[in-house]
This record gives C-alpha cells, structure tokens and sequence, in this order.
C-alpha cells in the first residue's frame, strides 16, 4: 500500500501565516502538523509516500526543505506537483502515475488523529471494501464532508459540505482507495466551490458504480487545523500528552509545575513559573515570566515579563511585556517582535500587521 500526503491548497483561512509558509508546516507542540501523518503513515507498515505540493516554486520548496527525502522517518517522499488547488479528488488523479495499480491511502496533510491508523490500513489491506474512510461524530458536521453510515457500517450517501446534513458523521481526512477510484473522479464535475471534491467521488463510488466502501469511527480525537482556532484546539490536544523533557539550564527560583519540555540550550529565568503542559523549543531565553498550560514555544524564543497562556509561538520571536498584560489564545508566526508600550508616546496599541491579520485589543 502507498501513501498519499495532500499537502497543496492555499490555506486562505490561516492568512497571514500561509502567505509566507505552508498551512501543514504550522506546528502542533513543536511539530509540523505534516510530520504527524507522515508518522502515521509510518507506523501503518507504509514506506512508499507521495506528497502532493502546492504549484508556486516557493511553496514547493516550503515542503522540500522541512520534510526532505523522509529518510529521516525511513520512507521514500516522493513530491508530487499539482499545478492548481484544483480541489483533493484533482489531486488524487494527479499522483496516478505514482499510484501505478497499487491500492493506496489519502491523508489530508492538514488532519491530525490521536491513535494513528495502523488499525485501519490493517483491516483495508484484509477485506473486499472497494474503499474505507474514517468519520467521527461532531457537533456542525455541515463544515466538512457528512456520510450516513447503515447499521454493518456501509457507506448509504456522502455528500461536502451539506446545508443540512442528514448525519453528525463528520468525514476525517484519511481515505483508503483501490484504483477503482480514478474511473470514479474521471465521472465527477467540480462542486459549489468550483473544486473537484473527493466526496463526490466516493459519492460515485457507492451510487453509479455499486462498489461498496465502509466507514469506521476514529479512535480518540481527531482535528483538521484548517483555522487558527483549530490549529490552537489540537495543540491542546496534543499537549495534554506530554512527558516532561529536562534539556535545557531551569535557575533557581524557577517553579516548573506539571510536564513542561525544554529544548537544548533553552535558559529559564529564575522568578519564572511555568504551569504545564508547556513546550519550549531549543536556543530560547525565558523569563522571568509565567507560561500557562498549553502553550508551545518554538526555537530561538526571548520572552521576558507578562504572562502567555493556551498559545503558540512559532519561533524566531521576541516578547517583552509589563506585569499585567496577558497572551492567551494566539497564534503568532515567525520573527515577530512584541515589545511593551509603556516607555513610549504617545500612548496605546502600537502595531504593523500583514495582510488578513487578526488582533484583539
Ligand atoms: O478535514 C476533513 C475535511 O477535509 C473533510 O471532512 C472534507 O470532506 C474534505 O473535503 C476536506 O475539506 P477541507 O475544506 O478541510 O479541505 P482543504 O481545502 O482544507 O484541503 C485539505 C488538504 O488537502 C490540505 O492539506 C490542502 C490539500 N489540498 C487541497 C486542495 C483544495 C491539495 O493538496 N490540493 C487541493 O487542490
């Protein structure tokens, strides 16, 4: 079985962070949300991987230059270039010649699952299902792809994104296909987005063609970062799983409480409190300052004063705050600078925000 990563699209819902880097390298506890399913994929007994990249040079090489040859993860990455985000089934038709004849599993380079998919790709690779996809229940399924499941868990109607589903079952971005799946997307024409949708293909699948493809439900949780909420709501969930990591130099006087993982050559200040989970990546100085529960703070990080709490800091990043000023709930990308305004007149918020950015002051 092969791997198919779809790591194209142009991740508009994560502006301003995506005009200057890739939606699946924005990292969950320290980690590009892409590795988690070259992981995953990995565990699953899969070494043979296409990765399917954006169609700018520079997005390419975004991707190239994180994940590389996967020798790494010992697996083969084979990149895969889609020359418009034409939507996930134009994609899938676009890796055909790397998928040779071979049965093959999608995973959406945005998705993370907590317990993998070993036991799914084990149970494809064993039955007589033309294809198998994971759902899982959820409270507005009407944001993702909704499949009604009958009671020996066949797929009965999927459709992408209904204005009124007729189910809760939410589809997860992992798909295990035969080859049987490119005549299928051969039959569809784009969606209400003006995207050829990989539901309506599996749709094509079950309705014209009479194959038959089941569901099963993730185990544990699931999350598509598709948003900043999103990527935020998995770093949580990631984090609750933490195992305290002691690399870096803790002073005296510092109060680490919980599981809190520290980088090489990371320095906490002493006067520091720090309430895990908390990750902080290698080359930071910290402190004095308190860092709250689930918060991930990437390399070559200074933060001093203030308190930052639920967030992620990508790296490269300075903070310098008063006593009392608190960051919560935020995402914030790459070589920024957040400096108190006290010193300064005349008074107030003082910013120089991208494109699409977002603050609440
Ligand atoms: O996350 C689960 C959902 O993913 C499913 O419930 C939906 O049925 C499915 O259509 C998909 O919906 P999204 O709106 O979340 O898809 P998105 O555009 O975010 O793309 C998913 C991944 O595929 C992402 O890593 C980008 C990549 N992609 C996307 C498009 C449109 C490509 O590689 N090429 C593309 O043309």
């Amino acid at each position: 079985m092969k791997g198919l990563i779809l790591a194209g699209g142009l991740g508009t819902r994560l502006r301003p962070l995506t005009y200057s880097g890739s939606k699946q390298l924005i990292p969950v506890a320290n980690k590009p949300v892409l590795f988690y399913g070259i992981e995953d994929l990995k565990e699953a007994g899969i070494r043979d991987i296409g990765i399917i990249v954006g169609y700018t040079d520079e997005r390419v090489q975004f991707i190239k230059d994180a994940v590389g040859d996967g020798s790494r993860w010992g697996v083969k990455i084979t990149y895969i270039r889609q020359d418009a985000p034409r939507g996930l089934a134009h994609a899938v038709t676009t890796a055909r010649d790397f998928i040779g004849g071979d049965d093959f599993v999608v995973y959406l380079g945005d998705n993370i699952l907590n317990k993998g998919i070993s036991s799914f790709a084990e149970e494809f690779r064993n039955s007589d299902m033309d294809a198998s996809i994971l759902v899982t229940q959820v409270e507005h399924p009407e944001i993702y792809g909704v499949a009604m499941i009958g009671d020996n868990r066949e797929i009965i109607e999927i459709e992408e994104k209904p204005e009124n589903p007729k189910s809760n079952y939410a589809i997860v971005g992992v798909y295990f296909f035969r080859s049987s799946i490119f005549e299928a997307i051969k039959k569809i024409k784009p969606g209400k987005g003006g995207e050829l949708e990989l539901t309506d293909a599996i749709h094509e699948l079950v309705v014209s063609d009479k194959h038959r493809v089941n569901a099963h439900v993730v185990k544990g949780w699931w999350d598509d970062t598709g948003t900043a909420e999103a990527v935020l709501r998995a770093n949580h969930l990631v984090l609750t799983d933490l195992k305290a990591k002691r690399e870096g130099i803790v002073e005296e006087g510092v109060r680490l409480i919980g599981n809190v993982a520290l980088g090489k050559n990371t320095i906490i200040k002493a006067g520091t409190l720090i309430r895990g989970p908390v990750i902080i990546g290698k080359d930071c100085q910290i402190g004095p300052t308190y860092l709250g529960p689930y918060t991930s703070i990437g390399d070559n990080c200074v933060i001093r004063g203030g308190e930052i709490e639920s967030s992620i800091i990508i790296g490269d990043t300075h903070i310098n705050l008063e006593a009392n000023k608190r960051i919560v709930d935020s995402l914030i990308g790459r070589h920024t600078i957040i400096n108190s305004a006290r010193e300064t007149l005349p008074s107030g918020c003082k910013l120089v925000l991208g494109e699409n950015s977002e603050v609440q002051i």
